[in-house]
């Protein structure tokens, strides 16, 4: 199999974003609203890649160029013996950064497992440090001090820097933005911005909601002056700056704003073994039939899905031939 396959729009494919469980113990507004998305959701563990299957997975894409693997959930460390999991794509040849995306409320007690199994990178969302609004942003479920207790063990087990991700929305948390900037140049973590998004089905998300990017950089700048720095690799998700005093950085991530399809280079799989090749696509391809065949048969079939790969919905986001229907978040991950 080429490991140089493109897609129609010249992309080739480097990353997988692979969800290890959907189910979470939040309930985000913004992902899996509480009145939408029943506590008993899901397709329950019969349905998830068995960690056999998720091995031959992660070879295939592998043999057709991923480089990167992030796993991620619903919420991530709700899936039994994660660390024995990441242990054996560890020691894939060929895959360069093993990273998780993880809400950080289970794990203080994981982080240290964790690294030990050889994990490379952690990214923690935290949408507030104010308790009251932050328990209501996570559906009334979290709370914020086990989170800070999570990113604490994480930097301790040697996990750093620590991405930090908050989801910005009008009228909702934007007074927690310059506090959080401050929280994360203290502790020397890379906190981003991202810009509300109209993923899934459930989030009645509306343009309006959205605070731009260039809104929440002036109003950091005004207060701590930055600078632009270049990206850490072509197709970075994040614009990042530095700030002036050299106090660490911050990233925006501005799908809504500043789209960034055209270096897109990500695939995702569902807990459940579907490929979808945008984060907004509607239908995903069962993979299970083919990894039965091995990572060799996989590849093959990655390389011709893949070159018939077109999909830019966030450029396309509002005019008529936007896809309309889009798969929920917490199914893959974000
Ligand atoms: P690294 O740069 O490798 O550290 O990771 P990342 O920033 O790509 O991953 P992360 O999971 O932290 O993504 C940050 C936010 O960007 C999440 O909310 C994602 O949903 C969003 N995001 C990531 N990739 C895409 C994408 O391809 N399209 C869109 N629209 N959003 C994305
Ligand atoms: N818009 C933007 N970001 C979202 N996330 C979940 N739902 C949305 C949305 N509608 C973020 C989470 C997490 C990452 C996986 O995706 O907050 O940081
Ligand atoms: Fe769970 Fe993350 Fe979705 Fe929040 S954004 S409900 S933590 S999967
Ligand atoms: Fe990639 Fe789809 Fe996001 Fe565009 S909208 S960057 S194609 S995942």
């Amino acid at each position: 199999v080429p490991t140089d396959v493109r897609d129609r729009l010249g992309r080739p494919l480097r990353d997988l974003r692979l969800s290890v469980i959907e189910a979470c113990n939040f309930r985000c507004p913004y992902c899996m609203p509480a009145d939408r998305v029943p506590d008993d959701h899901g397709f329950g563990s019969a349905q998830r890649l068995s960690f056999d299957e998720i091995e031959t997975l992660v070879r295939g894409f592998v043999r057709a160029g991923v480089t990167k693997l992030r796993l991620t959930g619903g919420e991530p460390l709700l899936r039994k013996q994660l660390p024995e999991l990441i242990a054996r794509l560890a020691r894939i040849a060929g895959l360069e950064d093993i990273a998780l995306t993880t809400n950080g409320s289970l794990l203080a007690a994981q982080a240290s497992a964790l690294r030990e199994a050889g994990l490379h990178r952690i990214t923690v969302s935290l949408d507030a440090l104010d308790p009251a609004l932050f328990h209501a942003l996570s559906g009334g479920r979290g709370r914020v001090a086990d989170v800070l207790s999570g990113i604490e063990a994480a930097r301790a087990a040697g996990f750093a820097p620590i991405k930090l991700n908050c989801v910005v929305e009008r009228g909702v948390n934007e007074q927690e933005v310059l506090p959080l900037v401050e929280f994360a140049r203290a502790h020397g973590h890379v906190l981003r911005f991202i810009e509300f998004m109209d993923v899934g089905t459930c989030n009645g998300w509306q343009r309006e909601r959205v605070v731009p990017s260039a809104e929440l950089r002036d109003r950091i700048h005004a207060r701590w002056p930055l600078r632009p720095l270049e990206a850490n690799y072509r197709g970075e998700v994040a614009s990042r700056y530095g700030f002036v005093d050299g106090q660490g950085e911050v990233g925006f991530v501005s799908s809504v704003s500043e789209p960034f399809c055209g270096d897109c280079h990500r695939a995702r799989v569902s807990a459940d073994g579907r490929l979808y090749t945008c984060l907004f696509a509607a239908e995903g391809r069962d993979l299970r039939p083919i990894l039965a065949e091995g990572d060799a048969a996989l590849a093959s079939l990655l390389a011709a899905h893949w070159s018939r790969r077109g999909d830019r919905y966030s450029e396309l986001r509002g005019s008529a031939t936007a896809p309309r229907r889009h798969v929920e978040m917490y199914l893959v991950g974000g």
